[in-house]
C-alpha cells in the first residue's frame, strides 16, 4: 500500500489520508516513519483512537519509550491530574523533548481528550531546513560549538504564575547536558539542536552565547520553517523530535485541556557535524 499525503506548509507538516483501520493494521508503518522524518510533523485527521489504539499505532511505526508508564504522560494543565503540571509552563517556550538524556526521543505522538476553549495550538519548526538556510558565515560559526541545555531553563522564557519557580526547584529540574548544536544524522543531513533549555555555549562568553540562541531560534521560528497546529477531537499529530522543535499557544486559566502522549524511543545519539 501507498501512503497519500497533503503538505501542510512547504517545509513542515503532512496530513497522512488513511482510515484508522489502515493505520491500526500496521501496512503502512514503514512508510509512515519515513515521512516523519522527512516532514517533520504527521497530522493524522478523524481518526479517533483511544489509549490503547494510540499505544498500538505509535508501536507499529517505532518501539515506545519506556521512560514515563510506557511513554505515556498525560499532558494538561489539570493539577488533579497531573501533579507536574506546573511544569508544562515551560512547554510554552520552543523546545526539543528530554534533552536532559543521551538519547532524547525520535518522536511524540498527541491525541486530544480535552480541546482549550481558546488558544493551545501546538508549533512546531523544521530545524533541519532552518540549519539548511543559514549563510555558509553562520553553518562554519556554529558547527563545532556545543550548548548546555536545562528543562528548567524553559520555564524563565514563559510568563510564569506567582510562586512556581520555589516548586519548580523542590521538583529539582536542575539535571543538564551538553550537546552538539549541529546534529549530523546517520541520513548525512544536518539538524540544529536548539530550544529555551540553551543556558549557555560552551567556551563561549555568557552574553555572546545568549544572543546566537536567541539569533538562531529567531531564525528557526519564522513562517517558512514552522507549521501550527490547531487541535479537532480526533486528531493524531506524531513529530520527529530529532529535527523539529516544538511549543504550545497560551491558553486559558484554569482549562482542562488534555492531550494523550505517546513517545517514541530514540534511536540516534547526537553526533557532532
Ligand atoms: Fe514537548
Amino acid at each position: 500500500m501507498s501512503l497519500t499525503t497533503r503538505d501542510l506548509s512547504p517545509a513542515i507538516g503532512s496530513e497522512v489520508i488513511a482510515d484508522a483501520a489502515s493505520l491500526l493494521s500496521g501496512s503502512l508503518a514503514a512508510e509512515i516513519k519515513a515521512k516523519l522524518t522527512e516532514r517533520g510533523v504527521l497530522l493524522f485527521r478523524d481518526v479517533h483512537f483511544d489509549d490503547e489504539e494510540l499505544n498500538a499505532f505509535a508501536a507499529s511505526v517505532s518501539p515506545i519509550d519506556n521512560q514515563d508508564e510506557k511513554g505515556n504522560f498525560k499532558v494538561t494543565m489539570d493539577a488533579e491530574i497531573n501533579p507536574m503540571a506546573l511544569i508544562l509552563y515551560g512547554t510554552r517556550a520552543w523546545h526539543m523533548d528530554r534533552l536532559d538524556t543521551a538519547l532524547p526521543p525520535l518522536g511524540t505522538l498527541l491525541s486530544p481528550r480535552v480541546l482549550s476553549l481558546e488558544g493551545g495550538e501546538t508549533e512546531f519548526a523544521n530545524t533541519y531546513a532552518a540549519y539548511e538556510a543559514l549563510s555558509d558565515e553562520d553553518k562554519a560559526l556554529i558547527e563545532d560549538l556545543e550548548v548546555e541545555h536545562t528543562t528548567a531553563n524553559q520555564l524563565r522564557n514563559v510568563e510564569l504564575p506567582a510562586g512556581l519557580e520555589q516548586i519548580v526547584d523542590q521538583l529539582g529540574m536542575g539535571t543538564s547536558r551538553i550537546h552538539p548544536l549541529v546534529w549530523r544524522h546517520r541520513s548525512g543531513r544536518k539538524s540544529l539542536v536548539l530550544g529555551w533549555t540553551a543556558t549557555r555555549v560552551v567556551g563561549m562568553d555568557p552574553a555572546e552565547g545568549d544572543a546566537l540562541i536567541a539569533r538562531l531560534i529567531a531564525h528557526a521560528e519564522q513562517p517558512q520553517f514552522t507549521y501550527r497546529h490547531h487541535w479537532r477531537m480526533g486528531d493524531v499529530v506524531m513529530w520527529d523530535n530529532t529535527g523539529t522543535m516544538h511549543r504550545v499557544q497560551p491558553f486559558e486559566q484554569g482549562s482542562k485541556r488534555y492531550l494523550h502522549r505517546v513517545t517514541l524511543a530514540g534511536e540516534e545519539p547526537l553526533v557532532a557535524a
